[in-house]
């Protein structure tokens, strides 16, 4: 009984949160679609995630330089030291529930790690991906 009950408010909690988080992240894709990016790709989005680039400053960024690459793991900032709680979405559900909050980390760590500002189509990519781990 208890365990039924258990289980019933972890679904009644769960999933709208769930759901809301995806729909977040599907709605800047439709937004970049109209903005001329094509079908998502996961794979491009994970080795673009991991690409290399040489910075003004001598060193070489990617988004595992703040966020590791393995995206199920906390991550540190490469400044500040600060920890970065893990980008998976499937173990962190508070990850891509806001799309001003997407918007405003792609913006900036696209600009930090590659020297621009990300395509709609990288972007979409990186979020098809980010929602896939
Ligand atoms: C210099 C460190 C750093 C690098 C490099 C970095 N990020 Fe981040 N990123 C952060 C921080 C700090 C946050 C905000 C804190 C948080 O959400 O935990 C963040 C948040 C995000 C978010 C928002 C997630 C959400 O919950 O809405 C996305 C998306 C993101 N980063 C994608 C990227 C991508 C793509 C790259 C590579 C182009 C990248 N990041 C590189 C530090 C970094």
């Amino acid at each position: 009984m208890l365990r039924k009950i258990a289980s019933t408010l972890i679904i009644f909690f769960l999933i709208p949160q769930w759901v809301y988080a995806e729909s977040a992240a599907k709605e800047l894709q439709s937004l970049y679609a109209t903005q001329g990016a094509d079908a998502y790709s996961a794979k491009t989005g994970g080795s673009k995630w991991k690409r290399e680039v040489a910075s003004k400053n001598g060193d070489n960024r990617s988004c595992s330089t703040c966020h590791t690459a393995d995206l199920r793991q906390s991550g540190k900032h490469i400044k500040t030291k600060k920890v970065i709680q893990p980008m998976a979405f499937s173990v962190n559900k508070d990850r891509y529930t806001k799309t001003k909050k997407i918007e405003k980390w792609l913006k900036r760590n696209c600009k930090w790690t590659w020297g621009r500002e990300c395509t709609a189509q990288e972007k979409g990519d990186f979020l098809e991906y980010l929602l896939a781990q």
